[in-house]
This record gives C-alpha cells, sequence and structure tokens, in this order.
C-alpha cells in the first residue's frame, strides 16, 4: 500500500515510542501531527499539536485543526500513556483514576474524536499500543496490566464495529523498551510497616532495569510502519522475538504455571 503523503495522527508523540513512531512516519514522506502536552525538545519534522487526552475539548480542537488543513486522516495510532508502581492495597484511589484517565478512557476519547475524520480517510487504519503485560499481568503493576488488557479488548471489539466502514483495527505489544517510561512511573509512597515494601521495592527494580536494558522504542516504531504499509491488519503483533515466545508459551501452557512463574519473576 501507498504509504507517503497519508495523514496521520500519533498522541504521545513528545517522547520515547510515540516520537520514534511519529519521527520515523514523517521521514518515511507520511503527514504526522502528534499530539501530546508537552512539544519534544529533540528535533523533529512532524507538526505538534498540543493535547491532553484526558481532555476531551483539546482533542476537539486538534481535530478541527486537522480537519481545516486535510480534511480526513488514514491512520490514528493511540500511544500517549502512563505507568503507576506498588501493591494493590496501597494504591490511592487518585493514581487509579489518573492511570485509566490516560490509558484507557484517553484512547476511548481519541477514538471517538478521530473515527469520523478516519472514515474519510484512505488507509482506515486504527493502531493502539498495548503491552505485553496486558497479556502476562505484572503484580506491583496490576492497574497498568490491566488498562493494557483493557485496551486489547477494546481494539478487538471496535475491530468489528468498524469492519462495516473498512476500518481495521491493531493492536500492537511492545515488551520492556528504553524510554522516559521508567523514570515517569509513579510509585507508591511505601507505607510505615508496610507488608509490601521488600517485595514490591524488588519487584519494581527489576522491572525498571528489564526496561533500561530494552528495546530501543524505533524497533516498535518499525512494525507500526509495517502495519501501515499491510493490506490486511492482524488483529494483534508483539514486539521482538522473545515476548512473542512468552505471548506463544502463554498460550498453551497452564495458566497456574504461567501464574507461577510470573511469580517467580516479580512476586517474590
Ligand atoms: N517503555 C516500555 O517499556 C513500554 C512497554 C510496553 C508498552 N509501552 C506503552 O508505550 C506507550 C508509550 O510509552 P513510552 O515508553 O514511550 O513512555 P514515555 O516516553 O513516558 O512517553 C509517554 C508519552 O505519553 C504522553 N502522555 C502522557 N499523558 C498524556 C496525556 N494526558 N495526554 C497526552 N499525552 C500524554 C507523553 O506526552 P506529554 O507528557 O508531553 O503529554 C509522552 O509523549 C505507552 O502507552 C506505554 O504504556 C511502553
Amino acid at each position: 500500500m501507498k504509504t507517503s503523503g497519508q495523514v496521520v495522527v500519533v498522541t504521545g508523540a513528545s517522547s520515547g515510542i510515540g516520537f520514534a513512531i511519529a519521527s520515523l512516519l514523517s521521514a518515511s514522506g507520511m503527514k504526522v501531527y502528534g499530539l501530546s502536552r508537552s512539544k519534544s525538545t529533540e528535533k523533529h519534522d512532524f507538526t505538534h499539536i498540543f493535547a491532553d487526552v484526558t481532555k476531551k475539548e483539546t482533542l476537539i480542537e486538534a481535530a478541527t485543526f486537522i480537519k481545516q488543513n486535510e480534511g480526513s486522516i488514514d491512520v490514528l495510532v493511540c500511544c500517549a500513556g502512563i505507568g503507576i508502581g506498588g501493591s494493590v492495597e496501597e494504591t490511592s484511589e487518585t493514581a487509579y483514576d489518573k492511570l485509566f484517565a490516560v490509558n484507557v478512557k484517553g484512547v476511548f476519547l481519541t477514538t471517538k474524536t478521530f473515527l469520523p475524520l478516519l472514515r474519510e480517510g484512505e488507509g482506515k487504519k486504527i493502531i493502539n499500543i498495548g503491552s505485553v503485560a496486558g497479556v502476562l499481568p505484572v503484580p506491583y503493576q496490576t492497574f497498568y496490566s490491566m488498562s493494557k488488557a483493557a485496551i486489547q479488548a477494546f481494539s478487538e471489539a471496535l475491530n468489528n464495529e468498524v469492519r462495516p466502514f473498512g476500518i481495521q483495527v491493531a493492536t500492537v505489544l511492545p515488551g520492556d523498551t528504553k524510554t522516559a517510561f521508567t523514570a515517569n512511573r509513579e510509585k507508591n509512597a511505601s507505607s510505615e510497616g508496610s507488608l509490601y515494601a521488600i517485595r514490591e521495592e524488588r519487584s519494581l527494580k527489576k522491572m525498571e532495569l528489564d526496561e533500561q536494558k530494552g528495546r530501543d522504542p524505533r524497533s516498535v516504531a518499525r512494525i507500526v510502519f509495517w502495519l501501515i504499509k499491510r493490506k490486511r491488519l492482524p488483529i494483534q503483533v508483539t514486539v521482538g522475538f522473545e515476548y512473542k515466545l512468552f505471548v506463544f508459551l502463554n498460550r498453551i501452557l497452564p495458566k497456574r504455571l504461567v501464574n507461577w512463574i510470573l511469580y517467580k519473576m516479580y512476586g517474590r
């Protein structure tokens, strides 16, 4: 499929994976609008538009601007996301609400706002950034894992709602990726005498180390570019051989065994 000249909207484009996606697509000749609250300080060729995915009015303003300039869009990439860490028992409702406002409701509001423009376009693709944690839920990252599992369900159900309009929806599942996500993760302040403190700290430290030794965000961008070129989208793509293997093993091994392995890795 001809990709040059396609109009693409990428949320979360100021940093990490979203920045890598917006940069690669614009370098490949696509007209890219990167939506985020801040503008990247790194050199880039795509157009930044201020938008907070938790604030509907800012998304509508961005869509109005793009409609005036382009008339329609071809591809929507929902990448904006945040993480929180800590035990379920010690997570505040405020932290929970903030996470779901960005990672879940943000994807809903973005999709709702841009669907009319996407229906008018030619590419007709929605690519949502999920996570391997949505398939293999990680302790002390429970709510993050939940939010990413929600994105998979959202994408699969939506795919069948927009199929009659010729629109396809896919979820990309990155594993550990080296971005500012690690530093931006909000962690529970360990309460005095917490029963979780030691295990929680060990688990989050391991996760942080894995992320910082993780893949280059451009590896995710290359998958998104490949998806945009394809005529037919797969429902789900996992990034990287080792994560493809984990996702496959999760499908064939007994659930109890997989859950125990996750305990050994992140729960003890
Ligand atoms: N890094 C990993 O290991 C990893 C693994 C699997 C999946 N992911 C997923 O990949 C996506 C990107 O994460 P990343 O690793 O690239 O992290 P990152 O470097 O921290 O980037 C997060 C992006 O989301 C944007 N964002 C956050 N809140 C927003 C809001 N309310 N409205 C609009 N934009 C908002 C940020 O922009 P502003 O702050 O400027 O608004 C930033 O551009 C996330 O969905 C994450 O869950 C990451």
